[in-house]
């Protein structure tokens, strides 16, 4: 733990920094199971949205883990850290007026309270986004066969099987990837965008 620093405050206010970029800064945070679609649908948004020139960035749970978040193993108090990391790397990209789109299980409510939190308590928007598909869906969807190896007993702690999903119980966006294409999921987040003048 580090003592004797000091917050420097920034040089451009939040307001200032927008309106200078012409554009707001909103987290859009993926959850679900693995194989739920949550990085498929947060890479079809990402395109849109760049392609509509918005400063956008993903931060993806199979990327991160092979760079910033590659000590941490699947171990609750390693999911807890991994989801506190991106919660605070993704509320920077947010306050650099980016739309930052994240995509990792965070199985935990808790955890993504935290996340939450952090951005309410600095006025940055934080939009939960429930990708949501039934256990025997994605396990039959399985591209990464960690299903079958986690019945197996090959894959300890793996989620939906031997460790815990908590559902959103108030997800601003909740989406059926089993009853829905990518295209309508892309559809239904840019709507609550634009809804809300975030684009
Ligand atoms: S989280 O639970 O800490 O949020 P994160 O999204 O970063 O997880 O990583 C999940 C990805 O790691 C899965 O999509 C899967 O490819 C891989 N993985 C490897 N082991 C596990 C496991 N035990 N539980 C869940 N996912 C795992």
């Amino acid at each position: 733990m580090a003592t004797n620093i000091t917050f420097h405050p920034g040089s451009v206010s939040q307001t200032e920094r927008q309106q200078l970029l012409s554009q707001k800064g909103v987290t859009i945070w993926f959850t679900g199971l693995s194989a739920s679609g949550k990085s498929t649908i947060a890479c079809a948004l990402e395109q849109h949205l760049l392609h509509l020139h918005k400063f956008t960035y993903r931060l993806d749970g199979d990327n991160v883990r092979f760079g910033l978040n590659k000590d941490l193993g699947f171990d609750e108090k390693s999911r807890n850290e991994n989801i506190r990391r991106i919660g605070e790397v993704s509320k920077l990209f947010t306050d650099a007026s980016c739309v930052t789109l994240t995509a990792f299980i965070s199985p935990y409510r808790a955890d993504r309270a935290v996340a939450r939190d952090l951005h309410e308590k600095a006025g940055l928007p934080f939009i939960e986004v429930y990708v949501d598909a039934p256990l025997d869906v994605v396990e039959q969807r399985d591209p990464k066969g960690l299903y079958k190896k986690a019945r197996a007993g090959e894959l300890k702690e793996f989620t939906g099987i031997s460790a815990p999903y908590e559902a959103p119980e108030n997800p601003e966006i909740h989406i059926r990837t089993d009853q829905c294409d990518v295209t309508q999921a892309v559809a239904t987040c840019t709507e609550y965008l634009t809804a809300r003048g975030f684009i």
